[in-house]
């Protein structure tokens, strides 16, 4: 027991928990998912499960991601990225609920399955329904040689190495970079991309590990914040566009860590009942960076503000507008609006961990969740 005690300490790296450590992970595991593959000074992306397949992928009819959890989270960022970047239409499943409901699939349509653990019992069952129907497979997965990985046609792994906390959070930002290489090349291909354009994109991409290092210094300010909103019941998570995503993100790392109720929406959906929740009890986490309709959600922030809620603001760094009108501030570097999520969901991942070790929760392993649901 002893000697086991010790081992799991030197895995832990000095963390606390195994989540705090992957957390702090991810610029070098962003690094080690991109590299081999973003050749920025050649401009290029090699991806060979890619370019073995570019014309199934080119003539594809769409594109639909099956995934759960954190997973289905990445989807919907790709969803945006494929779509903004690259022209593609996507659409993108749960896969429990894509496996049952007799969907459309044909050999003209590419499915990409992603999943951390490779073994997720729905997504693999997603992954056989479409292959009956003659879809072509793509895995993202983070484990070489699992279920996923081996049932899929072709695959990128994303290198985070292994993801010991059930809360995933090296795995959403490494299946996030996949994604983006994925479509920055397929936008490249289509010629949607210019070359300069194309060159832009893969030489900012290489300044995200170094950014999210910088987004990980607002860790100290995070927790005296996690402090005071530890005892919520309730909480909110609120973004628009390529953060939308971000925002559900947030709430589920909240949700499965700290056992609080938390939400995400859309912010311009506030209005459409989600508003009536909003009182002084109600911390409202608002991901505000300068890039993406940020007018507009100064003014849901603005709303927010009308009926006593609370604000933590995600801002971008230097940002003056919502520093005026949020109670907290967190800033993030500067990036280009489609690599926002790399950023904004850092300091999200560290809120939800410094709250549930506050709510003396067992972070590494919450209650009643598997890191990966092998059953129905
Ligand atoms: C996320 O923090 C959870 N651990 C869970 O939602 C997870 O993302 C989901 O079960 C999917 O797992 P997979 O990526 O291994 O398929």
């Amino acid at each position: 027991k002893e000697l086991q005690l010790n081992l799991e300490e030197i895995e832990k790296g000095g963390y606390d928990h195994f989540m705090l450590k992957e957390i702090y992970e991810q610029p070098r595991a962003i690094k080690d998912t991109y590299r081999g593959r973003l050749l920025a000074d050649q401009g290029l992306i090699k991806m060979s499960g890619i370019d073995q397949n570019l014309e199934k992928f080119l003539n594809a009819n769409r594109i639909i991601i099956v995934a759960c959890g954190t997973s289905w989270h990445a989807g919907l960022v790709a969803e945006y990225i494929f779509e903004d970047l690259a022209r593609i239409s996507v659409e993108v499943e749960y896969a429990s609920e894509f496996r049952y409901r007799n969907p459309v699939i044909t050999d003209k349509d590419v499915l990409i399955a992603i999943s951390q653990s490779g073994e997720t019992a729905d997504t693999l069952a997603a992954i056989k329904l479409a292959k009956e129907k003659g879809a072509f497979v793509f895995g993202v997965c983070n484990v070489v040689g699992s279920s996923i990985a081996r049932e899929t046609d072709a695959g990128a792994y994303t290198h985070a190495g292994p993801e010991i906390g059930v809360a995933s959070t090296k795995a959403f930002t490494t299946q996030i970079t996949v994604l983006t290489l994925m479509a920055l090349k397929l936008a490249k291909e289509k010629g949607v991309f210019s070359e300069s354009r194309f060159h832009e994109y893969l030489t900012e991409l290489e300044t995200i590990p170094a950014k999210v290092e910088k987004a990980l210094l607002a860790n100290p300010l995070v927790e005296i914040i996690a402090d005071v909103y530890k005892d919520s019941t309730n909480c909110l998570y609120l973004g628009r566009g390529y953060n939308f995503p971000v925002a559900l993100e947030g709430a589920l790392k909240l949700k499965e860590i700290s056992y609080i109720h938390a939400e995400g929406y859309p912010a311009a959906e506030m209005k459409h009942g989600p508003i009536a929740l909003i009182d002084e009890q109600m911390p409202v986490i608002v991901i505000a960076t300068k890039k993406g309709h940020y007018e507009k959600v100064v003014s849901n922030i603005q709303e927010i503000k009308s009926r006593k809620g609370k604000i933590i603001a995600i801002v971008t760094q230097g940002d003056e507008q919502v520093t005026e009108l949020a109670d907290h501030v967190i800033e993030v570097p500067e990036t280009f609006e489609s690599l926002t999520p790399l950023l904004t969901t850092i300091p999200l991942q560290l809120l939800s961990y410094h709250i549930a070790v506050m709510r003396g929760c067992n972070v590494d392993q919450p209650r009643n969740l598997a890191k990966s649901v092998t059953v129905e």
